[in-house]
């Protein structure tokens, strides 16, 4: 009973204790919110023009500082901050030597090669929203394409003008590359990485042959998957493949068909290896590619210009001269 009595007088204390702070609280508010409406009175004119002022120049708005966080404006520090502390921007060095990114000097074709690939990947995405990976059907779909869906025929266009150009456009780079001797130390690991990606782009091409379903791409896809019969040890008429019990049925050139003719299972396998596989794989390779370029002391480049008093002698020179 007396705990009883104990506890609602404890509650009684409560609500009262309750109010109390109820009331302090609102007057805390309100004292806060009539300062504020002081402020406003007091500040209102220098606020407006302090906004007029953001409008006209929207890079000191906090919105604007808050994404970039240095200075716009031409010291070497700032320009350097404002590239690294930037997520597209970083992938570039903040700084890098003139000579070396001249079109005359680079063809620009590396950078082309890549820009053919996100065309490449952006029209093949829309193309694969009409085309259909079967026997009769896929041949159906590029007719429709071609006739009936808005803009198909320049859907299809772009897609193939873009792979032919990035076959050449990755040849020129390797010849540029190999015109300046830039597979040279250190960058012989980033030439074979490209090697690689020669490689992938020319089975990208290889692969989207067959996928029209046309005769061209049928005979393509029949002459070339016929050459993987002669393949060492994996094809069963090539060095050491009867001895190892290659047949047509079982040989690399049965797996890359998924059958011993070219069929729908063909076709499919080079739908997935065309659409899914190698792109993910050169993207990858592309990776390493871009990252080495740059951990390599960037694009090779022609020396930089001296003046002549800065060009020292190669070392043995002077003795060579007295000898
Ligand atoms: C999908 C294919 C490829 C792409 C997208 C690509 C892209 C690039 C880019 C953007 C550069 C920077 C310099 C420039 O544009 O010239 C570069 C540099 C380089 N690439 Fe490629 N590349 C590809 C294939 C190749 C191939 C086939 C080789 C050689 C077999 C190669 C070897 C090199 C080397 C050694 C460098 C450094 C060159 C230097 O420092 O001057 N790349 N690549």
């Amino acid at each position: 009973m007396a705990e009883d009595n104990n506890q609602n007088g404890q509650n009684g204390n409560g609500n009262g204790g309750g109010v109390k702070l109820l009331s302090k609280m609102r007057t805390k508010v309100l004292a806060g919110v009539k300062e504020d409406v002081q402020m406003l009175k007091v500040d209102l004119p220098a606020k407006a023009k302090e906004q007029v002022e953001l409008v006209k120049d929207p890079t000191k708005t906090q919105v604007y500082t808050s994404i970039f966080r240095h200075k716009h404006d031409d010291t070497p520090r700032n320009r350097a901050l404002g590239v690294l502390s930037n997520v597209f921007l970083h992938l570039h060095p903040a700084k890098i030597n003139r000579d070396s990114v001249r079109y005359s000097y680079t063809w620009g074709m590396g950078g082309i090669t890549f820009y053919l690939f996100i065309v490449l990947t952006f029209t093949g995405v829309l193309l694969m929203f009409y085309y259909h990976p079967e026997k009769v059907q896929a041949f159906r779909d590029v007719l429709y394409l071609e006739h009936d869906v808005p803009f198909g025929k320049l859907l299809r266009n772009m897609h193939r003008w873009a792979a032919h150009l990035m076959v050449i456009a990755v040849w020129l780079h390797m010849y540029r590359v190999f015109l300046t001797g830039s597979y040279k130390k250190p960058r012989e690991f980033n030439w074979n990485v490209g090697v690689i990606l020669l490689v992938l782009t020319l089975l990208l091409s290889f692969t989207g042959y067959l996928l029209p379903d046309d005769q061209l791409g049928f005979w393509a896809v029949t002459v070339g998957t016929n050459m993987a019969r002669a393949t060492p040890l994996l094809g069963h008429e090539g060095p050491f493949g009867h001895q190892l019990g290659m047949t047509p049925y079982n040989d690399i050139r049965f797996g890359l068909l998924g059958g011993s003719i070219v069929d729908a299972n063909a076709l499919l396998r080079s739908y997935i290896w065309h659409c899914i596989g190698i792109p993910i794989v050169a993207s990858l390779f592309m990776i390493v590619h871009f990252w080495r370029v740059r951990k390599d002391g960037g694009i090779s480049g022609p020396a930089p210009v001296m003046l002549e008093a800065e060009v020292k002698e190669p070392r043995g020179a002077k003795a060579a001269a007295h000898a």
